[in-house]
């Protein structure tokens, strides 16, 4: 896979389901490998990561901007989620990208539309209590995004860790046969995740959102002390969020990486979860933490 310069055209702009089924059928035709990266606009540097990521894995890559109304709650920000298409075309065509599909709302859930794609056990917990109807609707927009892409594989950032679990999920049971590509978390320089939603937060709130990421580093420091029982993990994380008076946990977590159950003690690889909320802005972030290989004196 990779690597074919002789492809690169100019980039171009997809509006229409059909259009975009007619691209991917006839690059697959010709043996091209389609990568895709979905997003919801606002693009950002850890977008621009899952677009490189796609152009080293695949021959050609597929760009979706869709604000998906279906994932958001009621009382949440579907309204106001950032939307500037000049910007996110300027920095697709930048990066290579071959396609940028931009459908409209009424094309992707036309009048009639009746299907619900839910992915049971790994959305009950986390995000998916805080939010019940959100990874459905993650799930039945991604479903029909790789189906009209035909993708080979597809890019989702660690972030939304529990959001690319569904996805691997969904695609294994539904045998999409797309790949689900994870790529590491794009942070600021003081760790903070980037995130679209970021640009909600005041200069003020934007100065202590790291301190999720310092709970979360708090936590793999008790794992990498040896304490293998994950309720005093989960309570150093809390004590750092606490810490900060403009902060609200939403939860924290010690868990399993592949069913995300909590861990009562900990054994391999470990996820430490936490979403806060600071002001109306909810922000999460996660560590995948190897236990050392030669166990410390565990606690
Ligand atoms: O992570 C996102 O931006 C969205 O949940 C996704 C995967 C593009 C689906 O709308």
């Amino acid at each position: 896979m990779g690597g074919r310069p002789e492809l690169r055209v100019a980039m171009q702009t997809i509006r229409s389901l059909p259009e975009l089924a007619e691209w991917s059928r006839s690059l697959h035709r010709e043996g091209v490998t389609i990568g895709l990266v979905p997003t919801m606009g606002a693009l950002h540097a850890g977008h621009r990561s899952l677009i490189r990521a796609a152009r080293l894995c695949c021959d050609a890559v597929v760009v979706s901007v869709f604000v998906n109304p279906k994932q958001f709650g009621r009382g949440e920000d579907l309204a106001r989620y950032p939307r500037r298409f000049r910007a996110d075309a300027a920095l697709c065509r930048r990066e290579g990208v071959d396609v940028l599909f931009a459908p409209r709302q009424d094309a992707m859930y036309p009048d009639g539309f009746r299907t619900r794609v839910s992915v049971e056990g790994l959305t009950a917990r986390w995000e998916g209590e805080f939010r019940p109807t959100h990874f459905e609707g993650v799930s039945t927009i991604v479903t029909k995004l790789i189906s009209l892409s035909r993708s080979d594989c597809a890019f989702f950032g660690q972030k939304d860790f529990q959001q690319a679990l569904v996805v691997k999920q969904l695609v294994a049971d539904l045998n999409l046969g797309t790949r689900i590509v994870v790529c590491p978390t794009v942070r600021e320089q003081d760790g903070f995740a980037v995130s679209s939603r970021n640009e909600y937060l005041s200069p003020r709130q934007r100065r202590v959102a790291p301190i999720l990421y310092a709970a979360l580093q708090a936590g793999r420091k008790a794992i990498q002390k040896g304490i293998r029982a994950g309720s005093p993990i989960s309570r150093a994380m809390v004590k750092v969020i606490r810490s900060e008076p403009l902060a609200e946990v939403d939860y924290v977590a010690v868990c399993d990486p592949n069913t995300l159950q909590p861990l009562r003690r900990l054994r391999g690889q470990t996820l430490l979860l936490g979403a806060i909320r600071i002001g109306s802005v909810r922000l999460i972030d996660n560590l995948l933490v190897n236990l050392p290989r030669r166990n410390q004196r565990a606690r």
